[in-house]
């Protein structure tokens, strides 16, 4: 038998501190960049509405009980996973589901730091004023320069992975609490300035439409797949992100409530992004399915051409930058955790070894955009293939175990102990994790297997 760790680690402050995180968390590049260039690409409303509904039946009572899990442990996901299964009188095994989420996060990681280095190489074109006067065909310009060149992309992916390493080695107080405490109400002001531009750009009513009026027709078994799996991805859930974070959680506080909380603030973030962007697309005439570039191709138009565009692009950026750093940051957390708990290292060792690998493998990243784009398995390339791959079926997975075991496996009265539900609020999220989120992710799988 293996021993269990007993390190303690800090905790947040106080539950708002907490929320502030575990937003921070799920407040990123998935919001912003993600979410309008895949509904782009898989054809705008019936795709959004799949999404809610993914984040309402499978996003929030596995959120809840992962955060459950996390407290519980009260240590790394995986060390966490084994004393619960032990608590329970079941496999200790079940620490491997820590291991999932650890590799997830680490090959997530590895491409998140390069799009985000696009955001900062951005940071220094708004600044420049590289917007101004500018046409579609400019701005499409200035994107495939970027993607053209490994050496930019490996410079801004550094720098962004350097700055991730050294708030994640301050730890949680001083690092990861500081780091979101004003950068999600400044994110919304300057969303809400986009979505008021967008809507006096002449293309609003076209933009909304496409994002709201769902057209099942151009849905399929992998939109239905993509849906789900950004659920999860944008709710930084099954991989133990959400669980790290919740063992930092003091006891006394309500999961269920703080919960609602953090996923409404993504889901509202993630609608103002693409609120903003369509109608740029529409107006400009872009393909809403140019994929990854999208926002990079459609925002710094509005920055070129409206008043205050210099301010708005700069901040815009800026802000987009920091919410990719307050969710790569618990992208590492659950490696760092477990380091320091199961090797006894210190956070700065857990850093630089785990760091060097994701930067490592980014390199490669930055490569499947240029030099090797035409290197593909299963008609993919290296960035997209790590998407899919972590995205549609690692997260999933690793959500549909986290529901099992909080549904399953755990003994009833612990759960209910943990949570402090009313028991109608309890009995509700049991019958959601123990049937819903089982039998929603196994039946999106077997649709994309083709079985029905
Ligand atoms: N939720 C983050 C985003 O939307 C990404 C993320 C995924 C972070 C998984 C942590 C864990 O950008």
């Amino acid at each position: 038998m293996i021993n269990t760790p007993k390190t303690t680690h800090s905790e947040w402050s106080s539950r708002f501190a907490f929320i502030l995180a575990a937003t921070g968390s799920a407040v990123g590049l998935g919001n912003i960049w993600k979410f309008p260039y895949i509904t782009g690409q898989n054809g705008g409303g019936a795709f959004v509405l799949v999404y809610l509904g993914c984040v309402l039946a499978l996003g929030i009572p596995i959120m809840i009980a992962e955060i459950m899990l996390g407290r519980r442990g009260h240590l790394s996901p995986v060390n966490s996973m084994q004393s619960l299964a032990i608590e329970a009188g079941a496999d200790s095994r079940w620490r491997y589901l820590g291991w999932l989420g650890m590799i997830a996060g680490f090959l997530i990681l590895a491409y998140y730091s390069v799009i985000a280095g696009w955001s900062m190489a951005y940071i220094s074109k708004a600044f420049f004023g590289s917007f101004f006067s500018s046409d579609a065909s400019d701005i499409k310009n200035l994107f495939d320069d970027l993607m053209q060149s490994p050496i930019q992309q490996i410079f801004w992916h550094t720098v962004f992975m350097l700055i991730t390493l050294q708030v994640v080695m301050r730890g949680v107080k001083g690092g990861l609490e500081k780091a979101v405490q004003l950068l999600m109400p400044a994110l919304f002001f300057i969303l809400l300035i986009l979505v008021g531009y967008a809507m006096t750009s002449g293309a609003y009513n076209e933009g909304i439409k496409f994002l709201f009026s769902p057209d099942f027709s151009k849905i399929n078994a992998n939109a239905v797949l993509t849906a789900m799996g950004h659920a999860f991805f944008t709710l930084s859930l099954g991989m133990g992100s959400i669980m790290v974070y919740g063992s930092y959680l003091p006891k006394h506080i309500s999961i269920a409530k703080t919960t609602f909380v953090i996923a409404g603030a993504d889901t509202i973030v993630a609608l103002l992004a693409g609120i903003a962007i369509f109608p740029l697309v529409f107006a400009n005439q872009l393909e809403v399915g140019s994929g990854p570039g999208l926002i990079f191709q459609t925002l710094p138009l509005a920055f070129g051409k409206m008043g205050g565009g210099w301010l708005f692009g700069v901040l815009f950026f800026v802000l987009l930058f920091l919410a990719a750093l307050t969710s790569s940051i618990s992208l590492i957390e659950p490696t760092i955790a477990w380091l320091e708990e199961s090797h006894q290292w210190d956070r700065k060792k857990a850093c630089i070894w785990a760091g060097s690998g994701c930067w490592l493998l980014g390199i490669a990243v930055v490569f499947s955009f240029n030099i090797w784009s035409g290197h593909k398995l299963f008609d993919k390339n290296l960035f997209e293939l790590l998407d899919y791959l972590t995205a549609n079926l690692m997260l999933p997975l690793g959500g549909l175990a986290i529901a099992w075991f909080a549904g399953r496996i755990m003994k009833t009265r612990d759960s209910a102990q943990e949570l402090e539900m009313p028991e109608s609020d309890y009995k509700i999220w049991q019958f959601l994790i123990q049937y819903v989120s089982p039998a929603a992710v196994f039946l999106v799988f077997l649709h994309v297997l083709g079985v029905f």
